[in-house]
């Protein structure tokens, strides 16, 4: 597909949930392969000190004195000179690295520093149609500032009793956010990763509709595109391949779940 040229300001996608290990990193890469796959120019900002996301997706191994999206929060280090090339085209990334943390605790002490990402973006924005955030398992300053940067949050979670306890505190810092941040934030789905089809998992998706129907109306669900547990998932996306580079039930995958999402992040109006 030709690449995309147009000079809109881009869509800012905060890809989070508090709890580790539910697939925010998984799910912000298949994201963005499925925005390379469109022609979309895509930056991923990777704001978890793990830097999982950095390691899967740059194109070279980022050295540990490389400057990361830890100098241009907490320095004057621009955004455009903290991004690397990732492994597909039209795919930039802007690492993390262990400095992260270190950055955060002296972001505490900076002014305004809630906004610093969205900042940091504004002067990027005519140079992607996508921006996707990897946050941190944690509802902290990093996530705060996601969600302060973003148009939308997509919250990943995983079908067990856990999701349930997560979501009205999760809701409770998007409501935050908008009153004190940024007004305009959107709850564009929740995507049901590592989803197995059983009786628990049926109740706790029930459970998981009724709950956001109370603290977040209007979120959808995505029910019709759960992302199963299967190895063969986590081996490609540590491989650096695209799920549609994999067997047809992966492809399918990224054709029902991952491209769909993209095509509506980032058709929709702004
Ligand atoms: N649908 C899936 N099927 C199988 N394995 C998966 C799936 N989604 C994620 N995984 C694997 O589960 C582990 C956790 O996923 P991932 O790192 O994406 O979660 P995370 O929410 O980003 O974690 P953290 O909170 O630590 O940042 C990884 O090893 C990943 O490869
Ligand atoms: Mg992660």
């Amino acid at each position: 597909m030709a690449a995309s040229t147009s000079s809109q300001l881009s869509r800012t996608v905060a890809v989070a949930n508090q709890k580790g290990g539910v697939g925010k990193s998984t799910s912000t890469i298949c994201l963005a392969r499925a925005a390379h796959i469109a022609g979309h120019r895509t930056l991923v900002v990777d704001l978890d000190a793990q830097a999982n996301t950095t390691s899967d997706l740059a194109a070279e191994p980022v050295p540990a004195d490389t400057v990361t999206i830890a100098d241009a929060l907490v320095g004057d280090v621009e955004l455009a000179d903290v991004v690397v090339p990732a492994i597909w085209e039209r795919v930039m990334l802007a690492p993390a690295g262990a400095t992260l943390s270190v950055a955060l605790d002296q972001l505490a002490s900076v002014v305004a520093r809630e906004m610093r990402l969205r900042k940091l973006i504004k002067s990027v924005t005519t140079e992607y149609d996508l921006i996707l955030i990897d946050c941190p398992p944690a509802l902290g300053l990093s996530t705060v500032n996601a969600l302060t940067a973003a148009n939308d949050v997509i919250l990943v979670a995983e079908p067990d009793a856990w999701s349930l306890d997560a979501v009205a505190d999760f809701a409770q810092t998007v409501a935050d956010i908008r009153e004190d941040l940024n007004p305009n934030l959107g709850t564009a789905g929740v995507l049901l990763n590592r989803y197995r089809r059983t009786a628990e998992a049926t109740q706790v998706i029930d459970e998981l509709v009724a709950g956001l129907d109370a603290h977040l109306p209007g979120t959808p669900v995505w029910t019709d595109r759960t992302v199963p547990l299967w190895t063969d998932i986590s081996k490609h996306v540590h491989a650096g391949r695209g799920l549609d580079e994999g067997p047809p039930r992966l492809r399918q995958l990224m054709e029902r779940v991952y491209s769909p999402i993209v095509a509506e992040l980032v058709g929709g109006s702004r």
